[in-house]
């Protein structure tokens, strides 16, 4: 078989405390090709943690440890800052939960869509501004010039998310990390910009890595599931076998699937007793 796009062998995120280590990622294996996997589980279970090590964007006190963490071949462990600053927002792309912490507030939003290119490749503005309207419009505005030349505060949630989503697509990643990248918008928002991930996807041969709590949605568009539950993949199936699930924590957690009324609060801490 081909290298998998990411190779993901024993990571371990764990963060000292007075008890010693206390590990909340646990010796986790699983690898990612051009297809869409979903990493789901409870809040708290070590799915954010997972996505943040895979893009070396841990928080300072945290410690990794991997048997191998690899991407295309290079592994990820080795790599100093000017190697990350390289492999970031070109080949490897992160959408984080909330565009707030994302989107940098005194800078145009057309800008922000603009940098990775700006960064990595040689394109003229006049090209740059052209790829910018045109992935604005990929992500549903019909206003891409407006947009374009708003800042953040100028746009919704919704809008800012979508501006986020454009800006780490632009250059098109071979690996996209999306950690809940659309809990923040309304229903049918969020159905079209998971279908816009989707196609994008498959249209150009990326890799995704797709955080979720929603498990109904996760059952429509990814191609395999992994369930983490207390920072151990505790489950692996085809996002197809969802409904018939067998392990009895991914059957909990179908069943605790947000409905229209949830939307975009996390998936509860299922009890122990909730599984039998
Ligand atoms: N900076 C930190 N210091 C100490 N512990 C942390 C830190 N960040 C996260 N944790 C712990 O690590 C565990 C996993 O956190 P993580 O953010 O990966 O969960 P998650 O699965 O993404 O949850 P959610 O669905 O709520 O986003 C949590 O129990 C959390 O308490
Ligand atoms: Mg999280």
């Amino acid at each position: 078989m081909a290298e998998p796009l990411l190779r993901v062998e024993d990571l371990t995120v764990s963060f000292p405390s007075r008890q010693g280590q206390g590990d909340v990622v646990r010796s986790i294996s699983f690898d990612v090709g051009a297809e869409i996997v979903a990493l789901v589980g409870e809040s708290g279970s070590g799915k954010s943690l997972t996505g943040r090590a895979i893009m070396g964007l841990l928080p300072p006190r945290a410690k990794t440890a991997a048997t191998s963490l690899s991407f295309a071949g290079n592994d990820l462990t080795r790599l100093d800052a000017a190697q990350w600053r390289a492999l970031r927002g070109s080949a490897i792309a992160l959408i984080l939960q909330d565009p707030k912490y994302s989107l940098n507030p005194s800078m145009r939003v057309g800008r922000q869509v603009e940098e990775t290119l700006l960064l990595h490749t040689r394109l003229s503005a006049r090209q740059r501004r052209e790829k910018a309207l045109a992935m604005l419009s990929r992500v549903g505005f019909d206003d891409p010039q407006r947009v374009h030349a708003s800042y953040p505060r100028q746009l919704s949630g919704g809008m800012g998310q979508r501006a986020m989503i454009a800006a780490m697509l632009i250059n098109r990643p071979s690996l996209l990390i999306a950690d809940e990248a659309t809990s923040a918008l309304d229903h049918d928002l969020q159905l079209q910009i998971l279908e816009l991930l989707g196609s994008l996807t498959r249209e150009l041969g990326m890799g995704l890595l797709l955080i979720s709590h929603d498990l109904q949605q996760i059952a429509r568009f990814a191609d395999r599931v992994l369930v983490m539950r207390r920072g151990i993949i505790v489950d692996r199936l085809a996002a197809g076998e969802l409904a018939n699930a067998e392990h009895p924590h991914t059957r909990a957690l179908w069943n605790a699937r947000p409905s229209g009324a949830t939307y975009g609060t996390r998936l509860p801490v299922v009890a122990d007793g909730e599984e039998a």
